[in-house]
């Protein structure tokens, strides 16, 4: 019945935990969900109020642009601008997305014929490989190992894919590992690129979630970036936006474009009224950003504090709000996660989930508060591993 690209799809890994999930809730258990990257944060009210006011003007209502409105295109680039310093143009170079994923998913149908080859980063956001096969590509593991910081070893890629490879994905402040790239990482890609013939897509979603003054960097600062590259933004984290479907592509003018022409074709854009909250989000004052990163530094200190009580060797992360800690030995990812949800109740995503490369490993979300944090710790704890 279905289509080979759908039959072609990866086994859905989550799906047992999802399972034992409704298992324990039926049966009354008080579930700590830490499994999935969702803000448990409303969106600010700043910004539900602007939307409120753009709903109500019945020039919202109509279909929006596909590059999307020019004003938040323009709020966009100045943002890049101010937060990132890199000069982008908002007609050319800036595309609003439905969200980031819809950015990652219909990148490859701009550019990638079948047959070519997508460098995906192995653990990894799913969709990366998932886009690819869908646009006919093949995807190709770049593993992210962690006696490399979680960067791709860019020299291990064998010469007869590097020959098919027309584009690579990456994406710092990273999801699952929350590991963080800094300019020479960045640079290094960016002459990679230009040796190899390969298109960067840098997925920088986690951008504004950092801790301790860390400064999460743009892959288009480097020079000769733009000639190589786009980035994705999203306003989803950053401000507890990920019901509101909203993002945005900037970079390379003729990436952009790309991208422009397969959502002209497929979708009609982001509803004016989001993207004008969307405006309100980007160029009113940041401090419900810092707000929120004290927040989850609490609960990545309470965390981290709870399972190195309990012997797993995790390092406090700079971005994101995941912790990414190996399992304990005897366990492996799917057997430690099925553990912590049927014997403490505790939901967590099992490192495989995000390819071969996360097997050994746990990723927790930070998306419950402090005492449901030092509860969870306290399940781990009884369960003397
Ligand atoms: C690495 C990464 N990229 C992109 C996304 C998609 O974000 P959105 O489509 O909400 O902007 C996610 C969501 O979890 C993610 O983890």
């Amino acid at each position: 019945m279905y289509a080979d690209r759908i039959n072609a799809l990866p086994p859905y890994l989550f799906a047992a935990i999802d399972e034992s999930k409704s298992r324990m809730l039926a049966k009354g258990v008080d579930v700590i969900d830490l499994g999935v990257g969702d803000p448990d944060q409303p969106t600010p009210s700043h910004i539900v109020e602007s939307m409120c006011q753009a709903v109500r003007d019945p020039a919202t209502h109509r279909y929006p642009s596909y590059t999307g409105m020019l004003e938040f295109r323009k709020a966009a680039a100045k943002w890049c601008q101010e937060s990132r310093d890199i000069d982008i143009d908002p007609v050319n170079q800036t595309l609003t997305l439905i969200g980031s994923k819809e950015g990652v998913a219909h990148i490859p149908l701009a550019f990638i014929n079948p047959d070519d080859v997508v460098l995906c980063p192995d653990p990894g956001y799913p969709v990366y490989k998932i886009g690819t096969q869908f646009a006919g590509g093949e995807p190709f593991t770049m593993p992210l190992l962690e006696e490399n910081g979680f960067l791709p070893d860019l020299d291990a890629i064998p010469a007869d894919m590097l020959a098919r490879a027309k584009m690579m994905f990456l994406n710092y402040p990273n999801n699952p590992t929350s590991a963080t790239a800094d300019g020479s990482f960045f640079k290094e890609v960016v002459e990679f690129a230009k040796d190899n013939d390969l298109i960067v897509v840098h997925d920088n979603a986690y951008s504004e979630m950092v801790y301790e003054g860390y400064k999460a960097p743009s892959f288009l600062n480097v020079n000769g970036a733009m000639e190589v590259g786009i980035e994705l933004y999203s306003l989803s984290k950053t401000y507890n936006m990920t019901g509101w479907r909203l993002g945005f592509a900037v970079g390379n003018a003729d990436l952009i474009k790309g991208l422009g022409k397969v959502k002209s074709n497929i979708d009609s854009g982001a509803f004016d009224a989001i993207q004008m909250a969307g405006i309100t989000a980007l160029t009113d004052s940041q401090q419900c950003v810092s707000d929120m990163n004290r927040i989850y530094e609490k609960r990545r200190d309470a965390l981290l504090k709870g399972l190195q009580g309990i012997g797993l060797d995790v390092k406090p992360p700079k971005a994101t709000f995941y912790v990414w800690a190996p399992v304990p030995n005897g366990y492996d990812s799917m057997g430690f996660s099925q553990l912590l949800l049927e014997e403490a109740g505790i939901v967590a995503t099992p490192g495989v989930g995000f390819g071969q490369h996360g097997e050994g490993y746990i990723r927790f979300a930070l998306t419950q508060s402090v005492d449901r944090i030092n509860e969870a710790v306290a399940r781990m704890e009884k369960l003397r591993l």
